[in-house]
This record gives C-alpha cells, structure tokens and sequence, in this order.
C-alpha cells in the first residue's frame, strides 16, 4: 500500500516524549490538573426515555493551582445496576438528546453518558479571558506554548473523567472519551494524556486530528492557523508554511494513546477531513502499539472502501458513507467495538 513520505516515525521515542513533542509544537502544555472535583446534583429526571434511565445535570466544581472553575456536565445512565460502561461526550450542544448524541440508543446499548457541551469550558474563539481560559489566563494572554482552546476542552474530559470515577454504577475500565470533528481533535489529545481512558473515539477529526497532514488532500495546517489558530498554541504556526518541517505527524497523536485503545472514524464524502489520510495515520501508528505488545491496526493491505470496519485491533476504524456527522452509525460502531472486550 502507498505511504506517505517522509514520516517521522514515533517508535524510538518514549511516550512521555511524544506528548511533550505534540504539546509544545501543536496543542501547548495544558494547565495542571484540578486537585479535587466536587459535584451537585443541579436537576435529576428520574423518568429519562420512557423511565428506563436517569437524566441528571451537575455542575462541577473544580480546584487547583489556579484557582476554581465551575461547568455543568449532563449525566444519563440506564437502570441497570453496575458495571455500566460509559462515555464522556464533548459535544457541539447542550441538548440531551441531540443530532450528535442518540442518547436514548446509546441507553438503551446499555451505557451511560457523561455530556459537556465545550463551549461551556471556553469559548470557540480567540477570547482568552472567557470561562475556563480567564482563569487560567487571567490577563488572556498566553505564552507560545501554552495551550489554546483543543487543550482546555481536552483539559475538561479528564475532569469529567475524575468524577466518573467516584460513581459506584459506572465500570471503571469502561470509560472512554468520544468527540466529533474539532472535538474528535479534542477526545484524541484527551486519550494521548490520559491513561484511565479505555478507549479514546475520533469521529472526523481530520486535521490535527487523526490525518497526517503530509500530502494531505484536504485542510493543511496552514488553513486551519488562518482560520482557527486558536485552538492551538502560538508554535504551530511555525509549520503553516513548511509541512515537511513538521518533527512528528498526527500517527504521533494516536501512537500516545497507547497502551489503551484509540478509533479513527471517518466518512467517505468528508474530503475536507481527508479520510485518506486518517486510514494511513492508523497504519503508521501501527508499529508503536505493537512495541508496547499491543495488538495495533489489523487491516487489509489496502485503502479503506465504505463499509470497512477494522475492529480487531487496538486501533478500532470504521468508513461509512456520507458527509461530516457524528451519527448513529458511528455510535453503533463505537459501542460493538468496546462490546466485544466483553
Ligand atoms: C472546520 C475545521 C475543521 C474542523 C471542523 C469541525 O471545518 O476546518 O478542522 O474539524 O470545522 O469541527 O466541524
């Protein structure tokens, strides 16, 4: 199968050297992790999907080093006991459910799902004094590698992820980070810096998400500095320019997840995200996973056709038709890729 050139290669590199590589060029170092995560009950439906879940919304009250920030997170899980898998969620909207989130499906799958909407966190723009950035930034500036919005939404999963954890319903080793497109790019950095994730879901995350920027066919680095820098830190525009002076590519970001897994979803007619290149990122981080004796990506010697699903490995991948969504074909896949760990 055709590569792409000149790919630097993750596999003599140490993990926490890949992270650090990915933080100060791309999405700059995040702020430190809170110190303790206190949640309240805000409202509490009883009565979700026909009675056969619970729809609470919480707001969580977060302490560190830089002070306190508080953001609601919505929380449905079905009435089936314990060791429920589950999904934190970082999605476009607040709405319970929503186009992205079938949330009654995803119950009915026997999941639970922890939902922030991300601009709740910070938001989609170049306002550095908003929300969760004003206070770690309080004057709104940064520094050239500290991180932009990607960062602090990421930074907001593993909060969620903190709390998780102290739910005695949920199954703690089933808990992964799912996001679409910019929070696709959000949920694989979540993954890459957090290893109590079980799996981390990239639905169309396209660039400086799961595609390789070389060669790439769709956005460049340059189109996404122009038009949403930032998401990233100050460094990245170094590279807008110059791809092949890039020292990693995003198969760096999907090798970081590992130990644990990672899913690189893309759909056929979603050219700007370049799926091409999301499908070759898998085959590229093959090798690292395999070096820390994991399974890696099992898939033919071959580029992807609709209707391909690689669900052996410990990279997960799926290509349906259709456009740039995050829609129940997705979800489904999703959750029969982590069903079959059972
Ligand atoms: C834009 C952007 C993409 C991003 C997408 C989205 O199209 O260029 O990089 O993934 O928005 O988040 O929907």
């Amino acid at each position: 199968m055709e590569m792409i050139n000149n790919l630097p290669d993750p596999v003599n590199f140490r993990k926490d050297e890949i992270i650090t590589m990915l933080l100060k060029e791309e999405y700059g170092f995040l702020p430190a992790r809170p110190y303790s995560v206190t949640a309240t009950v805000e409202q509490n439906d009883n009565n979700f999907a026909a009675g056969k879940a619970s729809l609470k919304k919480i707001s969580l009250c977060c302490k560190g080093e830089w002070g306190e920030f508080t953001f609601p997170v919505y929380y449905a899980a079905p009435k089936i006991g314990t060791s429920i898998p589950c999904f934190i969620h970082l999605n476009f909207r607040d709405l319970i459910p929503d186009k992205y989130q079938p949330t009654e499906e995803i119950i009915d799958n026997g999941y639970a799902i922890l939902t922030v909407y991300y601009q709740d966190i910070t938001a989609d723009n170049d306002d550095f004094t908003d929300k969760f950035a004003g206070v770690v930034y309080p004057d709104g500036v940064r520094e050239n590698d500290d991180c932009g919005k990607i960062g602090l939404w990421a930074w907001s999963a593993m909060a969620v992820m903190d709390y998780a954890l102290t739910l005695p319903e949920l199954d703690h080793k089933k808990i992964s980070v799912a996001g679409h497109s910019r929070l696709g790019k959000t949920a694989l950095l979540a993954g890459a810096l957090d290893k109590r994730f079980y799996c981390a879901f990239s639905n169309d995350s396209g660039c400086s998400g799961a595609a390789l920027a070389r060669e790439t066919t769709g956005e460049t680095i340059k189109n996404i500095c122009t038009t949403f820098p930032y998401w990233f830190c100050e460094n990245y525009k170094k590279y807008q320019e110059n791809v092949e002076s890039l020292p990693f590519d995003q198969h760096w970001l999907i090798a970081a997840n590992a130990p644990h897994k990672v899913y690189v979803a893309s759909a056929a007619e979603d050219g700007w995200a370049c799926p091409k290149n999301e499908y070759l990122a898998c085959v590229a981080a093959d090798g690292y996973y395999k070096k820390l004796g994991k399974e890696g990506f099992v898939h033919p010697d071959r580029l992807p056709t609709v209707g391909d699903r690689f669900h052996e490995g410990d990279i997960g991948y799926h290509m349906r038709s259709g456009t740039h969504f995050f829609g129940r074909e997705d979800w489904h896949n999703y959750i029969s890729y982590i069903n079959q760990d059972d």
